[in-house]
């Protein structure tokens, strides 16, 4: 097997994107889509991977780190100027070169391996990887002889009304004897509608010579998507979509309505959990084994481990262990560690807190900066006051504790195990062991109070 050696084109700016961000930093199921193309890129294991950088360059660099090297591009004449650029790394190697452009985020590796197997066993000088597209418009297309050989590809905005017509386009993945490559990129010319050096000319100059121009056809239309515009972000998310919730249904998850159902894709997911509609599950989350992830959560950066039940709830950078359950509606902020068996009910906030194993926090609850032991029995609106407007402060609160509704804990404070808040309380003060705080005004009743008014001189009142 000859050497290989791929590049990646990644350093146009994406006009039709109207973005701030860089078009091949644009994140297709929660990774850049140049990420997702080196992805699969680094599967076939080339001899060395060459990404072409140029605008947002440092961007790039940051995110793909030492996983590729880089050439710079300094002025983005074309994407013929763009592997140019690569000369100085490649220039000189016997081998085979894919090319691969940094907007197209659903090729997959299985693609790129068949058409460099097919390059080789055609001998050609270079191979274009084609599909068929039903609407043909922004892509290259295929212009082929009366024999059907391939002649040469002709831009959307050069072809003539019949070339037009084609609707065999190039995918911008294009296999090349490496040699015969670079000799030829100094001999294309920016003689277009768009004044570019386009790197498909390189086909006409190889024809030209007659050496052997190649076609694969893809069997799956659907990984040749170019994203030059949000319509077709949109695209290739619900395509990418589609395929990591099969994936995951195929390893035993239950995704009731997978239309509607948005996972990332580092997500992993046990067998045996339910994914109700409407579900965005983002970033490094991982999820066990019999969960229920509720309609309508939003769970990102999370640990959830087995047997979790999360209904209608936000999970930001928290961990929920076994048999743990939050919600309707309730929310879980970073460093919120839910314990074992611990039970969250609804309208409940917890961040910066650790929750210890069987506590309940049922109702209408703030638990900021704080550390709640086993147990522990919190009632409905019970708010952790950690914030002095300056500085967060911290409670400690032991096992066997019960926390009365409606009260305050001002922090800081240390509640000892088996002690007790009366409901209504606002605390300031530390509770041993075994004791009762009550901080809360007695009450009074005025008696006869009804006889002050002056209502109650009215007939209808009476
Ligand atoms: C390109 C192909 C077209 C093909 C389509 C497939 C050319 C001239 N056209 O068109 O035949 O059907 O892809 O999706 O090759 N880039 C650089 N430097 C440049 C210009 C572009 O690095 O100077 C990079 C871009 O970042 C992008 C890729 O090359 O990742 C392709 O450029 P783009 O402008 O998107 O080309 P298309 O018009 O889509
Ligand atoms: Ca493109």
């Amino acid at each position: 097997m000859s050497n290989r050696y791929v590049i990646i084109l990644a350093a146009g700016k994406g006009t039709r994107m109207k973005s701030r961000l860089y078009k091949v930093l644009h994140p297709v199921a929660g990774r850049a889509m140049v990420d997702h193309v080196l992805t699969q890129v680094e599967k076939i294991e080339p001899d060395l991977i060459e990404t072409v950088i140029g605008n947002g360059a440092d961007k790039v660099r940051d995110l793909l780190g030492d996983r590729t090297n880089y050439a710079l591009q300094e002025e983005q004449l074309g994407t013929a100027n763009a592997v140019m650029q690569a000369e100085k790394d490649l220039g000189n190697k016997e081998g085979i070169t894919l090319i691969v452009n940094g907007d197209t985020p659903l090729f997959t590796a299985d693609t790129f391996e068949k058409l460099l197997d097919y390059h080789e066993k055609e001998e050609a000088a270079v191979t274009i990887l084609t599909a068929h597209a039903d609407n043909p418009f922004g892509y290259g297309r295929i212009v082929r002889d009366n024999g059907g050989n391939v002649e040469k590809i002709v831009e959307q905005k050069d072809a003539s009304r019949s070339e037009q017509e084609i609707q065999e386009i190039n995918t911008g993945v294009l296999c090349f004897d490496n040699k015969l490559l670079f000799e030829n990129l100094h001999k294309v010319n920016n003689d277009n509608a768009q004044g570019e050096y386009y790197l498909p000319d390189v086909i006409s100059l190889l024809k030209e010579q007659g050496k052997k121009v190649s076609a694969f056809e893809m069997a799956d239309l659907s990984e040749s998507l170019g994203v030059n515009d949000r319509v077709a972000l949109s695209q290739a998310e619900k395509i990418m979509q589609r395929r990591i919730n099969e994936a995951h249904m195929r390893d035993g998850v239950t995704i009731v309505d997978p239309d509607n159902t948005y996972i990332d894709i580092d997500v992993e997911i046990g067998n045996d959990t339910v994914i109700e509609p409407n579900v965005k599950i983002f970033g490094k989350t991982t999820i066990g084994s019999e969960c229920v992830i509720g309609s309508g959560s939003r769970i990102s950066d999370s640990e959830i481990q087995d047997n979790v039940e999360v209904i209608s709830s936000t999970i930001e950078s928290a961990i929920m262990h076994k048999g743990s359950n939050v919600g309707p509606n309730s929310h879980l902020r970073p460093k919120a560690e839910i314990g074992r068996d611990v039970h969250i009910g609804n309208f409940c906030e917890v961040k910066n807190a650790k929750i210890g194993d069987r506590t309940k926090v049922g109702h209408l609850t703030y638990v900021g900066d704080a550390t709640l032991g086993t147990d522990i029995n919190v009632g409905c609106g019970v708010v952790f006051v950690n914030y002095d407007g300056v500085k967060k402060w911290h409670s400690n609160i032991g096992d066997h504790s019960f926390i009365g509704s409606n009260s305050n804990i001002i922090a800081p404070v240390e509640m000892a195990d088996h002690s007790f808040i009366a409901a209504g309380s606002t605390i300031t003060n530390d509770i041993p062991k075994h004791a009762m705080a009550i901080a809360r005004e007695r009450q009074t009743n005025k008696e006869d109070f009804w006889e002050r008014l002056p209502l109650s001189k009215s007939e209808d009142w009476k």
